[in-house]
């Protein structure tokens, strides 16, 4: 199911066909860095997480983290999306990226297009982003999103506290 589509992108539900892509983008250095370990190590992990993160707040809340592809080939290039934690008040903005397709403008592309879909679809006036402190890449994106920073949080099980970004949306398209 397509989500939305951008200039260059096509973001749209993940399905448990997209393991062997969660499973390589989970397990890449710099999600591990900047994100966390989730523990996915082989197909059977990836399906599970897909399930059970994901598909299971597309039941919940009708949003969750999504694939994107290039509309071009649909080759699958990241995630992008939003999460309701339970920590959080609001929703938060998550994104991450294969190494390959960095610095061409995707990830802007996808979270413009994604605050368009919190404001228009769901009707959030604001919402969140989390980032480790030193996630300089992340931090630079959000700034340009026109994000501002909000506070230290720590959230449940970290041991470091993170960066909460914020930013309001305007009034829905009519
Ligand atoms: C953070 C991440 C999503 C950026 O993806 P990207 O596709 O390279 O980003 P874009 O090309 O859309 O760049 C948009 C802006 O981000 C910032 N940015 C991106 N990469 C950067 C880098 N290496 N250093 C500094 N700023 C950077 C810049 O402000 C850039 O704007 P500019 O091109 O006008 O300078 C990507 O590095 C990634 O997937 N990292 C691993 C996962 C992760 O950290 N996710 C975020 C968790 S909060």
């Amino acid at each position: 199911m397509v989500v939305f589509e951008t200039d260059r992108l096509v973001v749209r539900r993940l399905t448990v066909e997209d393991a062997p892509f969660i499973l390589r983008l989970l397990n890449e250095p710099s999600f591990l860095e900047h994100i966390g370990d989730r523990g996915v190590r082989n197909l059977a992990d990836a399906t599970q997480y897909i399930l059970s993160g994901p598909v299971a707040s597309y039941e919940h809340h009708g949003f969750g983290l999504f694939l994107v592809q290039l509309k071009d080939g649909g080759h699958p290039i990241g995630i992008c999306g939003l999460l309701k934690r339970d920590a959080l008040d609001d929703v938060d903005v998550g994104f991450a990226f294969v190494p390959e397709s960095w610095s061409k403008g995707y990830a802007y592309e996808s979270v413009v297009g994604t605050l368009a879909y919190a404001r228009d679809t769901h009707h959030l006036s604001r919402i969140v982003a989390i980032t480790s402190p030193d996630n300089v890449a992340s931090i630079n994106l959000l700034v340009k999103l026109g994000f501002y920073f909000d506070r230290m949080v720590l959230m449940p099980g970290d041991k470091e506290e993170v960066k909460l970004f914020a930013r309001r949306l305007g009034k829905a398209r009519a």
